[in-house]
């Protein structure tokens, strides 16, 4: 399958035109304290600790019982807020990216504002994996507007509940969790390069649910579809492409990325990036052993994990880089 992603990329380089933006100064995730091995999983479904480990790199994955996505995005909030010492109510706007959350509305990210207490204009962005990228991206527009001087950018995915669990070649791979960031005004957020092809054929993911009496249920709804052999051809050119195109497009060389924070979907993928950008692992913040694939969350999380590991620089270059639903792709260049 050719994809085709020149009309539909969206590039803001705020560096360029001077443009402020933002800082992240907090971060926090959250996941959910049921630990599901893949030795869980091979007890109701055929496959193997051996299979998963070798051909995605998943050990384990966190499974909520009773938290939706905005309890776990509270939690991450949170962490985020303290690290960030900023209290709620000086948050102008709140962003969640989710595709599992448990209302239309109120939303995910107004759910959470109304946890914290806040008055944040608030609203949900769905763009699967990528959303949390689009979801910061969106954020930017408010900075560089100046409506904003503080804003949390949330992703929070309750992915357990829209799964087939018969399905061996897709709830192996997916798990539950959060992750948060504080943004305020700044010059931290270079560049990101978003695209969108609105096919179906790939991942789908149909709603459950339609009152009409007129209505003929077609299909199985409200679980994950995905073609993961296209997926994956799909993400491997997305994460080598991208993440040289914004290092060209910014003028930068690939050795001046201090860290990469890759969508945590396969650890094939990551090592794949990583040989053909010639860009050691180590640079390569990764989760996927623990946490598996957390859609919108994954990113938060890994950033999260990062900034508590590692003492971050002021200055240092940091991407972001997402792919999936959608077909969603998203790469970010930050300055920490
Ligand atoms: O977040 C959205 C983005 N998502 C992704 O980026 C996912 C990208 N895709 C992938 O990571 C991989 O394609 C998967 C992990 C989903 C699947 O791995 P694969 O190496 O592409 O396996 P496959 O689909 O080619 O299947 C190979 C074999 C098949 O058996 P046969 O037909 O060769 O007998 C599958 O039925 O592996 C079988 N299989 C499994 N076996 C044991 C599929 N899932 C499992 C399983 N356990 N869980």
């Amino acid at each position: 399958m050719t994809y085709f992603f020149s009309l539909l990329v969206v590039k803001s380089t705020s560096a360029e035109r001077k443009i402020m933006s933002f800082n992240i100064i907090g971060t926090g995730s959250y996941l959910p304290p049921q630990i599901v091995t893949n030795d869980d999983l091979a007890k109701t479904l055929d496959t193997s600790d051996e299979w998963i480990t070798q051909r995605v790199g998943i050990s384990t994955r966190h499974i909520s019982v009773d938290e939706c996505a905005a309890d776990m995005g509270y939690q991450a909030a949170l962490k985020a807020l303290e690290m960030a010492k900023t209290q709620p109510d000086e948050i102008d706007l709140i962003i969640a990216a989710s595709i599992t959350g448990d209302n239309i509305c109120p939303t995910v990210a107004g759910t959470i504002q109304k946890m914290l207490g806040s008055n944040a204009i608030s609203f949900d962005i769905n763009s699967a994996c990528s959303g949390f990228l689009f979801a910061l991206d969106t954020a930017a527009g408010f900075f560089e507007r100046g409506t904003v001087k503080k804003a949390l950018v949330i992703g929070s995915e309750r992915m357990s509940k829209i799964l087939d669990w018969n399905d061996r070649s897709t709830c192996v791979i997916f798990g539950d969790g959060a992750g948060a960031v504080v943004l305020e005004v700044g010059d931290g957020y270079i560049a990101s390069k978003l695209s969108t092809k609105g096919d179906d054929d790939v991942i789908k993911i149909p709603t459950g649910r339609n009152n009409s009496p007129f209505y003929k249920k077609t299909m199985d709804e409200g679980i994950v579809f995905m073609d993961g052999q296209e997926t994956f051809k799909f993400a491997v050119n997305t994460i080598t492409r991208e993440i040289s195109d914004i290092a060209n497009e910014n003028n930068i060389s690939l050795n001046d990325i201090k860290y990469i924070v890759p969508h945590q979907a396969n650890i094939r993928i990551i090592q794949y990036a990583s040989k053909r950008l010639n860009i050691p692992m180590e640079k390569f913040s990764v989760n996927i052993e623990r946490c598996g694939n957390t859609s919108a969350a994954s990113i938060p999380i890994a950033l999260d994990e990062l900034c508590r590991a590692k003492d971050l620089q002021k200055g240092s270059l940091i991407v972001f880089s997402a792919f999936g639903g959608g077909l969603s792709t998203a790469t970010t260049l930050i300055k920490w």
